[in-house]
């Protein structure tokens, strides 16, 4: 595709920006993410050019040390909450965003909040943002144990496969003793009365 419609480089030139920022298994997963977003954007109303780059680059800073991800997010003059600074899993997304925004000219609002949010999801996503979470809980390579069936409940219905991933999710948080944080939550709570019909 056409990536200079989103940011400065086409699409070649991105993807070796992306293979130099991250290990082969990662770059798998992005191109992966990106195909499943695809997919999940046609048959649930977004933009699929959108949902691809977005997929692309969601975790173009996801293989950079947490310290540096941290970093970034203070010099754009964010101070994270609490929460945030006790989920380092949450650093690369916001640093992510902000990569796109600065270093890759990216400036569709809704692709740099399908990044910043990929992760932590929130109350009131778009649907390009909820294509993305489902994209990469969803990817053709994910193999945890409920990943199969995540992948065809969100193939049936995108908010029961939402419904499903951040109770997962939650539940796992909550196991190791982190804190979900208030996106999440939030989250949390617009899904608490979706049913999941199988
Ligand atoms: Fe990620
Ligand atoms: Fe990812």
């Amino acid at each position: 595709m056409d990536t200079k419609k989103f940011c400065s480089l086409p699409e070649e030139e991105l993807k070796a920006v992306l293979r130099g920022r991250m290990n082969e298994h990662r770059f798998e997963h992005s191109l992966n993410v990106a195909e499943r977003a695809v997919f999940l954007a046609e048959k649930y109303g977004a933009d699929p050019e959108k949902a691809y780059f977005a997929g692309l680059i969601h975790d173009i800073c996801k293989g950079i040390p947490s310290e540096e991800q941290l970093a970034m997010i203070k010099a754009e003059g964010i101070e994270p909450d609490e929460d945030t600074l006790k989920s380092p899993a949450l650093w690369h997304s916001i640093a992510g965003a902000i990569y796109a925004e600065h270093e890759l000219c990216v400036s569709d609002e809704d692709v740099l909040n399908a990044v910043r949010y990929h992760t932590s999801g929130r109350g009131n996503m778009s649907i390009l943002e909820k294509v993305i979470y489902m994209a990469d809980l969803t990817s053709a390579e994910r193999n945890y144990p409920d990943a199969e069936y995540t992948r065809n409940l969100t193939d049936k219905s995108l908010d029961e496969g939402i419904a499903y991933g951040v109770r997962w999710i939650a539940g796992d948080l909550e196991r190791r003793g982190l804190p979900k944080g208030k996106d999440t939550e939030a989250l949390l709570k617009e899904y608490e009365n979706v049913k999941i019909t199988e």
